[in-house]
């Protein structure tokens, strides 16, 4: 079993990699492996609206860039970790681009039943309609959102700082905990369902 981790974070290694570890270490334990993909740096343009993924055979964008590569990765694993720092109460331009894509290009179904959760990097505000934001594309494919026991943001300015808050860095883990919970129960038995 694989989890993909999107951090939408410009800043590679910073504070939103950080939770995305901690999620990822409590995975690690379980036996789930996980990939780290940080948007930072790749080619993502944003969505035309030209809907051409939707009636392409294999969903491909109109579009040549770093997009293919990731959904395929998402398409392939059984859980999604998304994870954005707070920017002007929501997520940044880069994750927002990236779920965007990803949203048309899904759906073919391509994401139904896997497990979905989000972390975000915040230093004061706005982080609730961030995991909000975040928290809905998992509504909209048939997926199974996974929550802690405070939500799932984590303060902190400066990179490292996020380390300070013990309380949102216990929540990763507990986020962790679930995923690695919720995954298990779905994929180690067999059930009927009405394709
Ligand atoms: C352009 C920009 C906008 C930001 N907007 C907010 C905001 O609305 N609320 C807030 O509390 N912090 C805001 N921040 C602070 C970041 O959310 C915070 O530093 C976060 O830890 C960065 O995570 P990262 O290291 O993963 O990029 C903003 C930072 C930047 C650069």
């Amino acid at each position: 079993m694989k989890v993909i981790g999107i951090n939408g974070s410009p800043r590679k290694g910073g504070n939103t990699t950080i939770l995305i570890n901690k999620v990822f270490e409590e995975l690690n334990k379980q036996g789930i492996e996980t990939e780290l993909i940080e948007l930072s740096g790749k080619n993502i343009k944003q969505c035309l609206g030209c809907m051409s993924c939707t009636r392409e055979q294999d969903h491909k964008c109109i579009m040549t860039d770093d997009f293919y590569e990731i959904y395929l990765k998402i398409s392939e694993a059984q859980g999604l970790l998304f994870g954005s720092p707070v920017y002007n109460a929501s997520i940044t331009s880069q994750m927002k681009a990236f779920i965007d894509r990803l949203g048309f290009a899904t759906f073919n179904g391509v994401l139904k039943h896997k497990v979905g959760a989000s972390v975000v990097a915040v230093r004061r505000g706005g982080a609730i309609s961030a995991v909000d934001t975040l928290n809905h594309f998992f509504a909209h494919h048939e997926m199974f959102t996974v929550g802690s026991t405070y939500w799932n943001m984590v303060y902190g300015m400066n990179i490292g700082d996020v380390e300070n808050d013990q309380e949102g860095i216990a929540n990763m883990k507990n986020i962790g905990e679930n995923m690695a919970w919720l995954l298990k129960k779905i994929h180690t038995q067999e059930v009927m369902i009405h394709e």
